[in-house]
């Protein structure tokens, strides 16, 4: 039965309202992924899809600074497992995607991030995590929705971890505990 205005089972919404705090979620979710692993960034500009990158790629151990790859369409990163970091912002033809090498690296054997990946959505594995980040307004500016939609049984399993590991203090800030080093 189509249920309107439910979650479906295993999505979660989370709410920051500071980079460092989607950084950290970025993170918990870079420890809790075991490749091959897709997951599919949307949002608007500045909402903070390279953040959250930027936060797995820290728990992976990558040590180099983690940009947008607008211009150059995918960066790959060697951590504990490479990290390949695509940008679909200005890519205009499903060709290009094949001449990167995209069958090879998704699902590949790293973690896959997409930013900007509704624009060829139709060309990424079925099984993946989909996060979709919106602002929302707070005096700051800084309010980010994190809204989590996995499909399968690995991109559901990354969720429950996040989900379990993450605690909000009373003032309604994350908690942000230091990540074990593997
Ligand atoms: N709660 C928050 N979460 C993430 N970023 C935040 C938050 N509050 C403020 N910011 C700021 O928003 C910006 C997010 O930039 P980022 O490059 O990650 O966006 P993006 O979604 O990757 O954009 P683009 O589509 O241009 O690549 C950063 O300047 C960051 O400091
Ligand atoms: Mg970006």
């Amino acid at each position: 039965m189509e249920k309107r205005g439910t979650m479906r089972q295993g999505e979660a919404f989370l709410t920051t309202r500071a980079a460092a705090e989607t950084e950290y979620i970025g993170a918990v979710l870079g420890k809790a992924m075991r490749p091959p692993l897709v997951v599919a960034l949307d949002g608007d500009l500045g909402t903070g899809k390279t953040v959250l990158v930027r936060g797995a790629a820290r728990a992976l151990g990558i040590k180099e600074e983690i940009s947008s790859p607008t211009f150059v369409l995918l960066k790959i990163y060697q951590g504990r497992f490479p990290l390949y970091h695509f940008d679909f912002y200005r890519l205009d033809q499903a060709e290009e995607l094949a001449e990167l090498g995209f069958d090879e690296y998704l699902p590949g054997e790293g973690l896959a991030f997409v930013e900007w990946a509704g624009r060829f959505r139709e060309y990424l594995p079925e099984k993946r995590l989909d996060i979709t980040i919106t602002r929302f307004f707070d005096y700051s500016g800084e309010g980010r929705r994190i809204h989590l939609i996995p499909h399968g049984v690995q991109a559901s399993q990354v969720v429950e971890l996040l989900i379990e590991t993450i605690t909000w203090r009373v003032d309604g800030t994350l908690n942000m505990v230091p990540l074990a080093p593997e």
